[in-house]
C-alpha cells in the first residue's frame, strides 16, 4: 500500500510512538538523558520546534539553528525520526512588538495583549511575510535532514486565534466576499439584508459580524465563520506550497482538533495534507469519555477517507485546561491508546514527551513526568511503547465502516448562531446522542462529510443536519432512491447553505425523501417532558409532524403527558424508490435510538462487529492477510467474547473464547485465507 504514512511507519518499523519534544525547555544535559529514555520507552518518532520560533529566530532576519541543528543530529543518531514544526504557532515577542496591528481583536474591539501563543491576525499580511519567511528558512536547513520523516504545519489551526475581527480581517472578509457573490446584490439577497434596513450599497460598508445591539445578521456570521477557517487554510496552504517547493520528498501533516475546534472546517485541513493527524483529549467532565475518543477516531478516519491516520496528541494523565483536571487511571491511558489504534491510527503521540517544569503547561501530564521514572505514568509509557512494538504487525490494516455519520462543520456553526428554536439544542450533543447508540451496538461507522461517496455503506445517519445545500440533499435522496438505509435526526434539513430556511414545509430538503412534513418545530423548556406511547421520556425538541407517505414507527403519547404533538408520529419509516428513510421528530434519549438504530441497522446488513456483552468496545481493522479484533472492555466485569483466531501481544484464546478482564484489552489475529465457518 502506498500511502504517505505507510512509508513513514516503515521507516520507522512499526506503530509510531513518541509525543512533542521541547527541548529548549531544558539545559543541554536534559536532551542526553531524554534521548536514552525515549529509546528505553520505544519511542520512535518525535515532533519538534513547535513552539521554537524565538529560538530560531531571535532577532528578526537573524537565524539561529544551534539548538534545532544538536537536538536533531541527537535524535538521529538515537535512530528517533522528526516530525518537524514549521514554529508559526507563536510569533515571538519581537514579531509583536514590530507589528502591534497584527494582534488579533475580539469582536467586542478588544486587541489582544502579546504573552501566550498564537497570538496573531490569520489574515495580517506581517505575520505572512514573517512566518513564510520562517518555513522557507526552515525547509532550506532541514528539508535533507536524515531524521526529518513529516512536516508538522503550524500546531492546531485556529485554536486560539481563528476569529479575529479586526480592521485588516474587514479588508479580507471583504475581498473574500467579492470573491465568493462576485455582486453585491447576490450578498443582499442571501444574506435578507432588507430585514431589519440592513441593505449594503457598497462593499466598504460591510464589517465582520462584531458585537452589536441585538441580533447578527445570521447569513453574515456563518460567512465569518466560513471566511475565518478559509483565511487560515490560506495560511496552511502557504506553508504547504513552500515546504512542497523546497523539500518534496517529506510528507505533509498539521494536527486537526475534530470535534474540539469548532471554529475550523476539519475535512478542509485534513483534504490540504499527505497523511492526517489529529488530537484528542478527553473531556473529564464526561464519565464516557472513551466514547468521545471514538467518535474523534472515527472522525479521523472519515477525514483520511479510510486511510490510516497519526494520533498526534493526546494525554498520559490529565490536562491542565479544563475546570477540573482528572487523572487517567492507571491502565487507562493504555486503553485510550489502542483505542486510537483499534480504529485506524497507525501512531500514537502525547503531549508532551517531558513534563515542563516551568510555564503554561506544567500541570500538563507527560510520558516522562515531574517524578522521572519513578513515576507510574512513565511505567505506563514504556510498558506501552513494549506493547506497540508487538503489535506493529497491525499499521497500514483498514476500518471499514458498514455506517456513515454525516458530521458537518457548517451545520455546527448554523446550528448554533443566534435567534434559533432553542438555545438548548447543540450540535455535538445529537451527534454524541447517534454515535453513542451506534458505539453501545458495536457497530462501527465512518464520521464523513454530507457530499462523501455514500454508495458503498449500508446505512447512513445524520444527526440534527440543520443546513442542507440541494446539492447534499440529493446526495441523500439518491443514496435511498438507490436502495440504502437512511436515519434522520430531528431538525434537519431545514436551511440552505445561506442559513435560509427551504420553504414549502419543513424539513424542506428532506420533505420528499422522509414523506413527511414538520408542521411545528416545538422545543420544550428545560424542566418539561413528552411521552411517547411505549412510555420513553423524551426533552429538549418536538415536531408535530404529518405523514405524507411515511408510517408512524412510534407515536407521542395520546394523552397530555404526550407532549404539544400528543398522538403525533415521534419515529417514521418510509419506502423511497428502492430503500428506506427514518425519521425522529424528537431528541431520543440513547437508549431508544438505540433500538431504532438496531432495527434500521439489521434491516440494512449492517451487524455488530462481534456479540459481546454491554461496555465491550469491538472494532476490527482489516489487513491484506489478517484482520485484527479489538476488544477493550470499559466495565468492572470480566468479558468473555467467542472469537476465530490466535491471541497478538500475549492474549491468550481458550476452546474458541478470549477473556478480557476489567480493563483490559486483547488484540485477536484473525486469518483471512480460510473461510469463516
Ligand atoms: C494542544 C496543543 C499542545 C498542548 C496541548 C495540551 O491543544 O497543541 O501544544 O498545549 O493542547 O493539552
Amino acid at each position: 500500500m502506498n500511502h504517505p504514512l505507510t512509508d513513514v511507519t516503515r521507516t520507522l518499523g512499526g506503530i509510531a510512538y513518541g509525543g512533542d519534544y521541547n527541548p529548549e525547555q531544558w539545559p543541554r544535559e536534559v536532551w542526553r538523558e531524554d534521548v536514552r529514555l525515549m529509546r528505553e520507552a520505544g519511542v520512535n518518532l518525535v515532533t519538534v520546534g513547535v513552539f521554537s520560533w524565538s529560538r530560531i529566530q531571535p532577532r528578526p532576519g537573524t537565524y539561529d539553528w544551534s539548538l534545532l541543528d544538536e537536538v536533531l543530529d541527537l535524535l538521529h543518531a538515537h535512530g528517533i525520526a522528526v516530525d518537524l514544526a514549521t514554529a508559526t504557532a507563536a510569533p515571538p515577542p519581537w514579531f509583536t512588538r514590530q507589528h502591534p496591528d497584527a494582534r488579533p481583536v475580539t469582536a467586542s474591539g478588544t486587541r489582544l495583549a502579546h504573552g501566550s501563543r498564537q497570538v496573531f491576525c490569520p489574515s495580517s499580511p506581517a505575520y505572512a511575510e514573517a512566518a513564510d519567511a520562517l518555513v522557507t528558512a526552515l525547509a532550506a536547513r532541514y528539508g535533507d535532514h536524515p531524521a526529518l520523516v513529516v512536516w508538522h504545519v503550524h500546531n492546531e489551526w485556529g485554536n486560539h486565534n481563528a476569529l479575529c475581527y479586526c480592521d485588516t480581517s474587514a479588508d479580507a472578509f471583504r475581498s473574500w466576499l467579492r470573491e465568493r457573490y462576485k455582486n453585491l446584490d447576490a450578498l443582499n439577497d442571501v444574506w435578507g439584508t432588507d430585514f431589519w434596513s440592513q441593505r449594503y450599497g457598497d462593499w466598504e460598508e460591510i464589517d465582520p459580524p462584531r458585537d452589536t445591539t441585538a441580533f447578527r445578521n445570521p447569513g453574515q456570521e456563518l460567512d465569518y465563520h466560513r471566511f475565518c477557517s478559509d483565511a487560515l487554510l490560506t495560511r496552511h496552504r502557504a506553508e504547504t506550497t513552500i515546504l512542497r517547493r523546497i523539500a518534496p520528498r517529506v510528507p505533509i501533516t498539521t494536527n486537526v482538533m475534530g470535534t474540539l475546534e469548532k471554529k475550523v472546517d476539519g475535512y478542509a485541513f485534513a483534504a490540504e495534507c499527505d497523511l492526517v493527524s489529529v488530537d484528542h483529549y478527553l473531556p473529564a467532565a464526561d464519565p464516557d469519555g472513551h466514547i468521545d475518543l471514538a467518535l474523534n477516531a472515527d472522525l479521523a478516519r472519515g477525514m483520511a477517507r479510510g486511510r490510516p491516520w497519526l494520533l498526534m496528541e493526546h494525554s498520559t494523565s490529565a490536562v491542565n485546561w479544563q475546570p477540573v483536571n482528572v487523572a487517567k487511571q492507571p491502565g487507562e491511558m493504555r486503553r485510550n491508546s489502542l483505542a486510537h489504534l483499534a480504529r485506524g491510527a497507525d501512531g500514537l503521540m502525547f503531549f508532551q514527551w517531558r513534563q515542563s517544569r516551568v510555564g503554561a503547561e506544567k500541570w500538563h501530564s507527560a510520558m516522562l513526568p515531574h517524578a522521572g521514572t519513578e513515576g507510574r505514568v512513565w511505567k505506563e509509557a514504556k510498558a506501552l511503547g513494549a506493547e506497540l512494538a508487538a503489535l506493529r504487525e497491525v499499521t497500514g490494516s483498514r476500518v471499514h465502516g458498514d455506517v456513515a455519520m454525516l458530521f458537518d462543520w457548517h451545520t455546527w456553526w448554523a446550528l448554533e448562531l443566534q435567534a434559533r428554536p432553542s438555545d438548548q439544542t447543540r450540535y455535538l450533543d445529537a451527534v454524541r446522542d447517534w454515535y453513542e447508540a451506534l458505539w453501545t451496538l458495536n457497530i462501527t461507522c465512518d464520521l464523513v462529510p454530507p457530499d462523501a461517496d455514500l454508495t458503498g455503506y449500508r446505512a447512513v445517519v445524520a444527526p440534527s443536519l440543520y443546513l442542507l445545500s440541494d446539492h447534499d440533499a440529493d446526495n441523500l435522496s439518491r443514496y435511498v432512491d438507490q436502495g440504502g438505509h437512511l436515519a434522520v435526526g430531528c431538525f434537519s434539513g431545514v436551511v440552505d447553505e445561506y442559513d435560509r430556511v427551504h420553504l414549502g414545509g419543513n424539513p424542506g430538503a428532506l420533505r420528499e425523501v422522509l414523506g413527511l412534513v414538520a408542521d411545528e418545530y416545538l422545543p420544550l423548556r428545560t424542566q418539561d417532558h413528552a411521552l411517547l406511547e411505549d412510555g420513553t421520556r423524551v426533552r429538549q425538541w418536538v415536531e408535530r409532524v404529518e405523514t405524507r407517505g411515511c408510517t408512524p414507527v412510534l407515536r407521542f403519547a395520546d394523552t397530555t403527558d404526550g407532549g404539544p404533538a400528543h398522538g403525533g408520529p415521534a419515529v417514521t419509516r418510509h419506502s423511497f424508490g428502492r430503500g428506506t428513510a427514518w425519521y425522529t421528530a424528537t431528541r431520543l434519549p440513547v437508549t431508544a435510538l438505540r433500538e431504532v438504530l438496531r432495527t434500521l441497522c439489521a434491516q440494512a446488513g449492517a451487524h455488530p462487529v462481534v456479540d459481546a456483552p454491554p461496555g465491550l468496545e469491538a472494532v476490527r481493522r482489516t489487513g491484506e492477510e489478517h484482520a485484527y479484533l479489538f476488544l477493550i472492555n470499559h466495565t468492572l466485569d470480566t468479558a468473555h467474547v467467542s472469537v476465530t483466531g490466535v491471541g497478538v501481544a500475549g492474549a491468550e484464546i481458550t476452546d474458541g473464547r478470549v477473556v478480557v478482564p476489567p480493563g483490559d484489552v486483547v488484540v485477536v489475529r484473525e486469518d483471512l485465507t480460510i473461510a469463516p465457518a
